[in-house]
C-alpha cells in the first residue's frame, strides 16, 4: 500500500509544541472560486503574521468574481504566482489544503491491535467502505482518543475485546497527482498537504471541547463537520454554496453576474427599502436550502448520538453575508459565531479591525500555517 502523503491530524494541540525555528511558511488554500494564503514565523512561541493575501480564480477561467472553478494546473499555477507576487509571499515551505470534496472520510470500530496490524487491516476494511477502486485512492488514518470513563464488566461474562475507533480517510491520487504537479511549478519545498476542514477547525476552534458544528460555506458548495473533543467525528459537503445567490440575483433581476456579486455583497439579507428587501427575498431563498440540509445534519447527529450541539462556527466567504449570523441562528437555534482565525497569530493592531472580518474567509490558510509551524518545532 502506497505510504499516504497527505494528512489528518488529531486538533486538540498539545502543550509541548512550542516553537523553535526561525523559518517564515505559507499556509495556501486552494479553494474554488478564491486563493488564499498567509505567511508566518515563530516568534517567541507564537505564530507572527508577515503577510497574507487573496486572489480571484474567476477571470483565470473566463467567469467572473465569486463563481466556482475548475481549473487546469497550469491555470492554478499562473494564479498563484500573480497572488504570491501581489502577496510579496517569500517562504518556499508550508502546508496546502487539499478539498473535502475529494475525500472520503469514514468513522470505524476495529478491535485494538497494534500500529503493524492496523496498517495491514486498514486497507482491508476500507474496501468495504470507498466507492472506487482501492488503488484509485491513498489512504491516511487517525485512530479517535477514547471519551469517558470505562465500560462495566458484566460478572460471569467473557471479558469483551476492546474496539478501537479510527477515521479512515481516501483521498483520490489524481486530486494528489495534480496538487504535487501545482507544488513544484510553483517552486514550494517540503509541503504537506491537510484536507481544508481539518485546517480551518484548528484555526478557529477554542479551549471549549463541547460538541460543536463548524460550517464552512464556499461558493459551489458548504462544507460541514462535527467536532467532539475537539476531533472531527462526522463530515457533510453540501452541494450549494455562496454564488446559488449571486446567479439567483442574476436571473431574477435580469442582471450581469458581476452586479449581482456586488449586490449581493452590499446588501446581504439586510435590505432597508422595499427594492433592496426585494433584493433580499432573492438572496435568502437561494441561502435557505443550505441551512435547512445544516440543521438536518445537525438534528441528526444530535439524536444519533444522543448529545447536544451548542455552537455553530461560521467559515468561509459566504458566511460574510450581512445578516447572515442571525440568520443562521434561526435555523440551528444555537449559538452562531464567526472563526476568529486571525486571534490565534500576533497582527499589527491597525489591522485587528479589519482582520477580525477576513478571518472567517483566511480560516483555512492560517490553520494550515499554524500546523506547519507546529510541525517545525
Ligand atoms: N462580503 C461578502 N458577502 C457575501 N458573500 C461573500 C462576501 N465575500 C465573499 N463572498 C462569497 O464567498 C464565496 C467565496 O467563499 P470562499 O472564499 O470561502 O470560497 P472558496 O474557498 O473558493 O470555495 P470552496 O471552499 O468551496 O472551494 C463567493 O461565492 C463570494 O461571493
Ligand atoms: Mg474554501
Amino acid at each position: 500500500m502506497e505510504i499516504p502523503n497527505f494528512d489528518i491530524q488529531q486538533l486538540v494541540t498539545s502543550a509541548k509544541s512550542l516553537f523553535k525555528k526561525n523559518e517564515s511558511v505559507i499556509g495556501l488554500d486552494i479553494g474554488s472560486s478564491v486563493i488564499k494564503v498567509i505567511q508566518t514565523r515563530k516568534e517567541q512561541g507564537r505564530a507572527v503574521l508577515e503577510t497574507y493575501g487573496e486572489l480571484a480564480l474567476g477571470p483565470y477561467g473566463g467567469l467572473d468574481v465569486g463563481r466556482a472553478t475548475n481549473l487546469s494546473a497550469d491555470k492554478i499555477v499562473e494564479a498563484i504566482k500573480d497572488l504570491f507576487r501581489e502577496a510579496n509571499i517569500t517562504a518556499t515551505t508550508g502546508s496546502v489544503s487539499l478539498p473535502l470534496s475529494s475525500a472520503l472520510l469514514t468513522l470505524i470500530e476495529l478491535p485494538m491491535v497494534d500500529d503493524e496490524k492496523l496498517a495491514k487491516m486498514i486497507p482491508v476494511e476500507a474496501r468495504k467502505y470507498i466507492p472506487v477502486p482501492i488503488t484509485e485512492v491513498s489512504l491516511d488514518w487517525l485512530i479517535i482518543p477514547k471519551s469517558g470513563g470505562e465500560e462495566p464488566k458484566v460478572e460471569g461474562e467473557a471479558p469483551k475485546q476492546e474496539k478501537i475507533q479510527v477515521m479512515i480517510v481516501a483521498i483520490q491520487n489524481n486530486v494528489l497527482k495534480k496538487y504535487e504537479e501545482i507544488i513544484t511549478k510553483i517552486g514550494l519545498k517540503d509541503v504537506s498537504f491537510e484536507i481544508e476542514i481539518y485546517s480551518s477547525i484548528r484555526a478557529t476552534i477554542g479551549r471549549d471541547m463541547s460538541p460543536m458544528m463548524f460550517i464552512d460555506m464556499g461558493a459551489g458548495i458548504t462544507k460541514i463537520a462535527i467536532v467532539e473533543q475537539g476531533i472531527i467525528k462526522n463530515v457533510h459537503i453540501i452541494s450549494r454554496g455562496s454564488q446559488e445567490a449571486t446567479v439567483a440575483l442574476s436571473r431574477a433581476l435580469n442582471i450581469s453576474v458581476a452586479k449581482a456579486e456586488k449586490m449581493k455583497r452590499e446588501i446581504g439579507l439586510l435590505g432597508r427599502d422595499e427594492e433592496e428587501r426585494n433584493i433580499s427575498s432573492i438572496i435568502e431563498a437561494a441561502t435557505s436550502y443550505v441551512f435547512t440540509e445544516a440543521n438536518r445534519v445537525l438534528l441528526g447527529y444530535q439524536n444519533k448520538n444522543n448529545i447536544t450541539i451548542n455552537k455553530v462556527v461560521l467559515t468561509g466567504g459566504g458566511v460574510l453575508l450581512k445578516g447572515l449570523p442571525e440568520y443562521s441562528k434561526k435555523w440551528l437555534e444555537t449559538e452562531v459565531v464567526f472563526g476568529d482565525s486571525f486571534s490565534k497569530i500576533e497582527t499589527p493592531a491597525f489591522l485587528q479591525g479589519v482582520l477580525t472580518d477576513a478571518g472567517p474567509e483566511f480560516s483555512v490558510a492560517i490553520g494550515l500555517s499554524l500546523k506547519r509551524l507546529q510541525e517545525s518545532s
